[in-house]
């Protein structure tokens, strides 16, 4: 990857959600779209302010910071009106924001307290539809823009520690197939990159992710996809050399959903399980 970028988002402005510290995933998209040439908000959830480093990734994109909790419509449409102010209307909006509340206190799937339930599909996959809702109201999302989410194969398939967040995932590829065919009227796409396990705060709050991940590696032939590699393939998403793809779940993962078992798997298993290989 050229150090200096190939100018992919020069001239392009954006809304970028869900950078907490050097780990998350919205770090290194925001690391590229400003190698890209974009400029954009880095926003968060006031909570964030004490807990994550948001501020120097600011200083070190030349973008501005601005609080809002993603379930809480008057903050969305005052970032929104933020934006409107600074950059006229905004071509980009990367959402990168996941919590499992039952998950991340261990209540098993089929105990779910349903209030920590319709917060995590409120914080995960609703602030989707909120952000877009807001952005249109606002007039600040200008046509031919691009939306991207992030989620997980744990939206199709049963990763059983994943738990509910598989159900907040699923509903967040929904939402994006339901907006993309009304923004689709506007020039407007919208897409999700499904992304493998990565080491980042919210990934390392779910109780068996390291076996997610080593799972993850065995498995996909080129290895999990770490989070600069899904900052390459967001910006792509970002810009218009992709002016044509909208309603997608992108898979970026190593090859992983295509697989059923792999040589290496097939080898430990035997160990484990004492067979012949
Ligand atoms: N880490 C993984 O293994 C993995 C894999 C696939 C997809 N994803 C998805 O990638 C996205 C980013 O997660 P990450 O792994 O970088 O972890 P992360 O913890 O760095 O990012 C999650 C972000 O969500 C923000 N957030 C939580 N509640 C919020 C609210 N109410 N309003 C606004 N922001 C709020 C957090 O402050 C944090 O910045 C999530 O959607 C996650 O589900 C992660």
């Amino acid at each position: 990857m050229k150090s200096s970028g190939h100018g992919l988002l020069e001239g392009k402005s954006g809304v970028i959600f869900g950078a907490l510290n050097e780990s998350s995933i919205a770090w290194s998209i925001a690391e590229a779209a400003h190698r890209e040439g974009g400029r954009f908000i880095l926003s968060n959830a006031p909570v964030a302010k004490r807990l994550g480093s948001v501020d120097a990734l600011a200083e070190k994109t030349a973008s501005k910071v601005v609080w809002a909790d993603a379930t809480k419509d008057e903050e969305l449409d005052a970032l929104f009106e933020t934006a409107k102010a600074e950059y006229g209307k905004v071509d980009f909006v990367v959402h990168s924001i996941g919590m499992g509340v039952n998950v991340r206190k261990d209540r098993e799937y089929t105990e779910l307290n349903y209030d920590w339930y319709h917060k995590t599909l409120d914080i995960s996959a609703v602030s989707l539809h909120r952000i877009v809702h807001s952005g249109i109201s606002t007039d600040a999302l200008a046509d031919g823009g691009s939306v991207l989410a992030l989620s997980y194969i744990g939206a199709q398939r049963i990763f059983s520690k994943y738990s509910e967040m598989g159900d907040a995932k699923a509903l967040l590829e929904s939402i994006t197939r339901s907006l993309g065919y009304r923004l689709g009227r506007k020039g407007i796409r919208i897409n999700t990159i499904s992304q493998s396990p990565t080491k980042t705060t919210a990934g390392s709050g779910i109780s068996g992710f390291d076996a997610m991940f080593d799972f993850g590696e065995m498995m996909s032939p080129l290895g999990n996809a770490d989070s600069e590699s899904c900052a390459d393939y967001a910006v792509t998403l970002l810009s218009d050399l992709t002016r044509m793809v909208t309603m997608q779940n992108l898979f970026h993962d190593g090859g992983f959903s295509s697989m059923g078992i792999s040589d290496e798997l097939v080898s430990k298993l035997a160990e484990v399980l004492g067979g012949a290989d």
